[in-house]
């Protein structure tokens, strides 16, 4: 995690590096830092807590104005979240200043040689290690590009390196390996950052660095090379949303934003999937039909709630083209020797593209010969970039922690995933594929009449204000559809919210239900009939326990009304769909519920958004 930004240019550095912070703290927010150049001599703030803070160290105590500077915004790994512990770090001699991103796996070996050579620590973070190497290495040669190529040709691990040197004021030189970094391409300006959002205010030109590359930015000037120096190819792009995509619009949360944009972002993620003969085509998919068609096992490996969405496609991929799929969670993956070989199709979610959990889980899939077909919302992230494939989501900029469009729109890809591996196995005629995406086209709509009653969603919320145990039910997709609602809340309002597949609750976690537990249940549509009535039973069984049944059920549908205390109204969908919909009442409770607890909803405690350490 961590978020980090480079820049060189005639702006106000300070403005730009805190502005583009600000974008970056969903990434962590334990500690921020700056560090500038003036007259020879680095500047640095830092200061625990949320960027704020530093924020009102900086108005109280400026620093000089510079042509280039450095920022980060941390999420914790090692060293605890002090002003010490915050980046950016110094070298010993003070010549140099560094932020990272990432876990320096050979910190310890490497900390005890530089200490023994006299080198003194100010902090207990991997990180400076990284600085303190770094500073070494430029008093031997001078030049701080060479100097990072040799500091990175000895560290183990994930890193992103981001340094300016005190004698050298043109000058941010970056590194990376295993985590991300984008250059943004100023005019008589350049920019280095974990994320282009960092620098959307001013550019919208980014380059992407490949694995094991170094780059140099002037204010004219962009060098990439390899660890080695030796020159590397790279591949700009132009980014196709702005900085209002990233700004909240008149809503309190980023969270709430992203709730409501679904419909948007649903109806983007399905633009342009036909081609001129009328087949579904997903142009990103450079895999070719028979080896699409030899496939004889799908593995989906995500993380959280991207992990849900996987639960939800391996319904309908399984029904749509009978192939057998299991769903994994990143972190398990590689663990269990996992039987995969070249006839394996992994289909790899996420959300920002650089989970390292899952990026490692797809690296282990590919050396044993399966191919990958990543399911991501992050132009160049890493984790499309490492895929023989790609589905993108174009959902936005996802900026608050909790995942919202992110999850609805990795559900539809995996829906339009499923009917294109149908179509190529032929398992599905064309009439019945357009029949589903004729229903997958309704969806916006039927989202935002979701959302058009929102506001009894939140007075539930705020009725629940002082319960302290939540149990979400849900059978068939509607499981996965409760255990993210369960997600939601634990994450954001840090209550004690349980999901359950609804028939396995008489087998233990029926013990945990009385009066004061409310369970929400997801009832599956009535078109499934022995599905349906399954559930309508469970209700049952939880209200002869006293719950309070917030049933969540589709219009129309009035055998639940005797068993529900509260009913949410959810448009008529297909069951396979229903997660869709049923999921959005779920988002709206969480974040009404923790915004009623006075809880910061865009920025969780403990968490951050893009998890790149395993
Ligand atoms: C929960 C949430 C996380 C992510 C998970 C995977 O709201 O956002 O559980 O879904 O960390 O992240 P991505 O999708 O970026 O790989």
């Amino acid at each position: 995690m961590c978020g980090i930004i480079g820049y060189v240019g005639d702006k106000d550095v300070v403005q730009v590096i805190l502005d583009g912070l600000a974008r970056l703290e969903y990434r962590g927010y334990d500690s921020a830092g700056i560090a500038v150049e003036a007259d020879g001599v680095l500047h640095v703030a830092k200061r625990a807590g949320k960027l704020a803070n530093l924020r009102e160290q900086l108005a109280s105590t400026p620093l000089p104005s510079s042509h280039h500077g450095i920022g980060h915004t941390r999420w914790a790994t090692h060293g605890q979240p002090t002003d010490a512990n915050a980046h950016p770090h110094l070298s010993d001699d003070g010549r140099i200043a560094l932020v990272h991103n990432g876990i320096i796996e050979n910190h310890a070996a490497l900390r005890a040689d530089l200490e023994a050579r006299g080198i003194v620590f100010a902090s207990q973070t991997d990180s400076e290690v990284a600085a303190q190497l770094l500073g070494v290495e430029l008093a031997a040669c001078g030049d701080l590009t060479q100097a990072m190529r040799a500091t990175c040709g000895q560290l183990a691990g994930a890193f992103t390196l981001v340094a300016i040197d005190a004698q050298d004021p043109d000058r941010v030189v970056a590194a990376r390996r295993n985590s991300p970094l984008v250059v943004g391409v100023g005019q008589g300006e350049n920019f280095v950052a974990s994320d282009v959002a960092a620098f959307i205010d001013h550019t919208r030109e980014a380059i992407e660095l490949g694995q094991d590359q170094v780059v140099t930015i002037t204010p004219s000037s962009i060098d990439v090379t390899d660890f080695d120096g030796h020159p590397a190819t790279t591949r700009r792009y132009h980014v196709d949303w702005d900085a209002s995509a990233a700004e909240k619009g008149g809503f309190d949360w980023f969270m709430r934003k992203e709730i409501f944009e679904q419909p948007r972002a649903i109806a983007d993620t399905l633009l342009g999937r036909y081609d001129e003969r009328g087949q579904l085509t997903l142009d990103e998919v450079r895999i070719g039909p028979e080896e699409l068609r030899r496939a004889d096992k799908i593995v989906i490996i995500a993380c959280g709630t991207a992990f849900y969405a996987g639960m939800v496609a391996k319904y309908a991929i399984e029904h749509w083209t009978r192939v057998p799929c299991e769903v994994e969670l990143a972190s398990e993956f590689r663990y269990r020797d996992p039987i995969i070989d070249s006839r394996t199709l992994c289909v790899t979610i996420s959300q920002s593209g650089e989970t390292m959990d899952t990026l490692m889980a797809i690296r282990y899939a590919r050396e044993q010969g399966a191919r990958v077909i990543a399911i991501c919302n992050t132009y160049g992230a890493t984790i499309p970039r490492e895929s023989d494939a790609v589905i993108y989501t174009h959902a936005g900029p996802e900026i608050g922690v909790a995942s919202t469009k992110g999850f609805t729109t990795q559900v539809v890809a995996c829906y339009l995933l499923g009917l294109f591996l149908a179509q190529v196995r032929g398992t599905k005629y064309g009439d019945e594929i357009r029949a589903v995406v004729a229903e997958l086209e309704q969806l916006p709509e039927y989202v935002q009449q979701v959302l058009d009653r929102a506001d009894d969603t939140y007075a539930l919320a705020r009725a629940m204000v002082d319960v302290q145990d939540f149990v979400f039910l849900g059978r068939h997709v509607g499981y996965p559809a409760a255990l993210e609602g369960a997600l939601k809340l634990k994450e954001l309002a840090y209550l004690h919210a349980e999901g359950f597949a609804a028939g396995e609750l008489k087998h233990g976690p029926i013990a945990i239900i009385d009066s004061t537990t409310p369970v929400f249940v997801v009832v599956p549509p009535q078109g499934r009939d022995q599905l349906h009535d399954k559930v309508v039973s469970n209700i049952q069984e939880v209200r002869a326990r006293g719950a309070h049944t917030v049933v969540l059920v589709e219009r129309g549908d009035e055998s639940v009304a005797p068993y529900a205390d509260t009913v949410i109204e959810l448009p008529r969908v297909s069951t396979l769909l229903q997660p869709v919909v049923a999921v959005v009442p779920l988002q709206l409770f969480a974040c009404e519920l923790a915004s009623a607890l006075g809880n910061d909803v865009d920025q969780p405690r403990n968490l951050a958004k893009s998890v790149t350490v395993e």
